[in-house]
């Protein structure tokens, strides 16, 4: 089998390591308004947008609040997750990821970002990625969050490529789902127990070769 035209990469637990600042914002808001809030928990909302996410939380405490105060919950959300993040540096790529994203290029295949978040820009930027991907799509270009495919799909028009010819990475259930409604093979990044719905999983990037690429089931 041939390479894949395009890898889309998702950010947030794909490309950086900054799950545990999520993790970390949310259990904040979630301790704050009484709502047991876990580890599982928390694998649900990755790649779901803020917001959606938020919903999720108050959902879980079965706690209504106006739209007002949701988006007041939102914003300080981010801004503990913003202080968490901002000593950010190209350090905080996760491992394998620059030597498999020059492979990628060496080797002619596209490389895109696909992302649910608003601070897409700024994480890349931080990290010294912001010139790497041939496309970014993220949070703020998008209607509907993953599990929606719109992210992915998106991704791939950018590129001038179909569907097809994409393959994506992802650590997120919801992100998982994205790329298979889609239409594209995905890559899980993680757990295969968590991540059973992609083509393969692998623990990190540090953990794939082109012929993985080539030989994907
Ligand atoms: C996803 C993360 O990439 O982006 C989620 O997995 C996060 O945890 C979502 O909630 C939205 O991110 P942000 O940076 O716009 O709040
Ligand atoms: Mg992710």
């Amino acid at each position: 089998m041939s390479l894949p035209k395009a890898c889309i990469f998702d950010l947030d637990g794909v490309i950086v390591d900054t799950v545990d600042a999520h993790y970390k914002a949310w259990k904040t808001m979630a301790d704050e308004l009484g709502v047991p809030f876990t580890m599982e928990d928390n694998e649900h909302l990755k790649g779901v947008s803020r917001v959606d996410s938020m919903s999720r939380i108050l959902a879980l405490g079965e706690i209504e609040k106006t739209e007002e105060e949701l988006m007041d919950y939102t914003r300080r959300k981010n801004d503990i997750y913003l202080e968490i993040i901002s000593k950010m540096t190209p350090d905080d790529i996760l491992v394998g990821v620059k030597d498999f994203i020059q492979l990628l290029i060496d080797n002619g295949v596209e490389v895109a970002l696909g992302s649910s978040s608003k601070n897409t820009p700024t994480i890349l930027k931080a990290v010294g990625l912001d010139k790497t991907f041939k496309a970014v799509v993220d949070g703020n270009q998008v209607t509907h969050s993953k599990p929606h495919p719109e992210v992915f799909l998106k991704g791939a028009e950018r590129l001038g490529f179909e569907p097809k010819d994409c393959v994506v990475f992802e650590d997120a259930i919801s992100g998982v789902e994205a790329a298979k409604r889609a239409g594209m093979k995905c890559i899980g990044v993680g757990e295969a127990e968590v991540l059973f719905d992609a083509d393969l999983v692998v623990p990190d990037l540090s953990n794939i070769n082109l012929d993985t690429l080539r030989h994907l089931p």
